[in-house]
């Protein structure tokens, strides 16, 4: 029935949308556009051949996106303070929660961030003035009740009461430009929290409980594991195979990536997991604990993944009208996808240097052959053995296909402390590179590859590199 009607329209839709292209101003194809247009207005299908259609559908998606990236727990309240009862540990005993409570110094001591667009001028005014007390938990619960902490969500009782908390992507995702006071300014998003120090933050949890369940160690096992993690650093995958410790000691956790600069790009994560999408489904059920649906069978093997294969994490299931995440997955892709990688200030880097840098970029120093500029991530399977770029394989072997993902390098000014110093900005805690941060400059970062590609590149050249890689955007 409805088979000739789509034909037709949209035959006509085409010849509209070519006539439009080629003849701006034209009286006849102007009349022809009218003639098309209303018969385009006759179905809805046809409509999106209309040239704003795209365009407007897109814009309102990338605004709801912007929205669920900042504010949408996905129902993860329900974990964070109704079984871990984090929103106690934030309140305090003398608010009706459990001991000192979360004063804002030691919140931005932790590494959240406070977003000063969410403030009245009178408690700008103060902090600006060194006026607001940072020592007294009520004006954390009082920056809460304003939703001015980035990534947290206080949910409120009708008596005042801090009932629960609950946390967004924004919450190791976004940072502040520190423009009212250290960590206190407008929000960046999709840059990475390099100051955060979410392990420290969960382990203030009364009830840790779950965690102990699942990883199948005791509570004082959990907090320490937590309290190893540091600033900037977050351990997707403990859940899933309980690794919580490399071979050589340290902490299994990785730094967090900026969530800038991603469309085009492939495979995401430091390992390569999958889309930026597929991603936000996997942190959004299982690391969040948002109430959602989750398939990926790769979490099956039970050599790799014993965790999550016990537990049946690639198997997450729910009712679909109780599902708070799918609908919205939509729209939060294309709102990661719009957000470009940060441009440096001119101050930032030697633009000479960098001239010079980039020549040896895509020659000598061979980085464009993964590199690839302007994406600085392969076209296509973005992924490596481990051997291929010289370092361990104990994370990639955390993950499905056993590699590393060739990281995006535009905007990795963003978290290079030489950068962000010249610059003028604050240095962030954890600035170092590689998934690990094992390298903790970016020079150090060219020498590993001058040993392991034998590149020979002299000291100038070295900083010239380096120099082109605090330019990238
Ligand atoms: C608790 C901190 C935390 C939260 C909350 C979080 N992420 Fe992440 N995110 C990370 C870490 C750490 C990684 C790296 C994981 C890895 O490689 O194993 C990551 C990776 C990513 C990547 C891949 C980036 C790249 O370079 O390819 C994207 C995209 C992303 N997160 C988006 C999101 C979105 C969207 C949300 C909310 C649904 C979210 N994240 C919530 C910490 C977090
Ligand atoms: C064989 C492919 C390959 C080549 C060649 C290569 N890289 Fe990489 N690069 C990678 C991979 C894979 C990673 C991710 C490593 C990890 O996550 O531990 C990476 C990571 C990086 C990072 C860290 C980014 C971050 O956010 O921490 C920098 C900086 C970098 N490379 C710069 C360079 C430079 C400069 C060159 C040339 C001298 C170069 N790379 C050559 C594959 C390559």
């Amino acid at each position: 029935m409805h088979w000739p009607r789509f034909v037709v329209s949209s035959v006509i839709a085409m010849s509209f949308l070519l006539i439009g292209s080629r003849a701006v101003g034209s009286r006849a194809a102007s009349a022809q556009d009218a003639a098309a247009s209303q018969a385009v207005a006759a179905t809805s299908i046809a409509d999106t051949g209309t040239s704003s259609f795209i365009i407007d559908h897109a814009t309102a998606a990338i605004r709801k996106g912007r929205q669920i990236f900042r504010f949408d727990t996905f129902g993860d309240e329900s974990f964070w303070g109704g079984a871990l009862k984090l929103h106690q540990a934030i309140e305090g005993a003398r608010f009706g929660g459990v001991g000192a409570g979360l004063s804002p110094r030691m919140a931005l001591g932790l590494g959240l961030k406070v977003d000063s667009n969410a403030l009245p001028s009178d408690v700008k005014a103060a902090i600006a003035n060194g006026k607001l007390n940072l020592d007294d938990p009520a004006n954390t619960l009082a920056l809460l009740k304003l939703n001015a902490v980035i990534g947290v969500t206080g949910f409120f009782r009708s008596n005042g009461s801090l009932g629960s908390v609950g946390i967004q992507c924004a919450l190791c995702h976004s940072t502040v430009d520190d423009s009212l006071t250290a960590g206190i300014g407008r929000r960046l998003d999709g840059w990475a929290n390099r100051d955060l120090n979410i392990g420290a933050i969960v382990a203030l949890a009364p009830n840790l409980s779950p965690f102990v369940q699942l990883l199948g160690v005791d509570d004082p096992t959990v907090r320490r594991v937590l309290r190893s993690w540091g600033p900037g650093r977050f351990d997707a995958e403990l859940i899933l195979d309980g690794k919580a410790f490399r071979p050589d000691g340290k902490s299994a956790a990785t730094l967090i990536p900026p969530a800038f600069g991603l469309a085009g790009v492939n495979l995401h994560t430091w390992t390569g997991w999958g889309s930026v999408t597929h991603w936000n489904a996997f942190v959004a059920n299982l690391e969040m604990h948002g109430k959602g649906t989750f398939f990926d069978p790769r979490l099956d093997n039970a050599d790799q993944f014993p965790i999550a294969a016990a537990n049946g994490f690639g198997h997450v299931r729910i009712d679909p009208d109780k599902d708070l995440i799918t609908s919205k997955l939509p729209a939060l892709h294309l709102y990661q996808l719009a957000i470009d990688a940060p441009k440096p200030p001119a101050a930032a880097f030697d633009a000479a240097a960098a001239a010079r840098g980039d020549q040896l970029f895509s020659g000598k120093a061979k980085c464009n052959q993964c590199h690839v500029e302007p994406l600085w991530t392969e076209p296509g399977w973005n992924l490596h053995k481990p051997s291929e770029i010289g370092i361990d394989a104990f994370q990639a072997n955390r993950a499905p296909d056993r590699r590393y993902r060739t990281s995006p390098l535009g905007g990795v000014w963003t978290h290079s402390n030489d950068a962000r110093r010249a610059a003028g900005l604050n240095p962030v805690k954890e600035a170092g590179f590689y998934h690990d941060g094992r390298f903790r400059t970016l020079l150090d970062v060219v020498n590993h590859y001058n040993d392991v590609f034998d590149l020979a590149l002299n000291g100038g050249e070295k900083r010239d590199v380096v120099e082109y890689l605090k330019s990238l955007h």
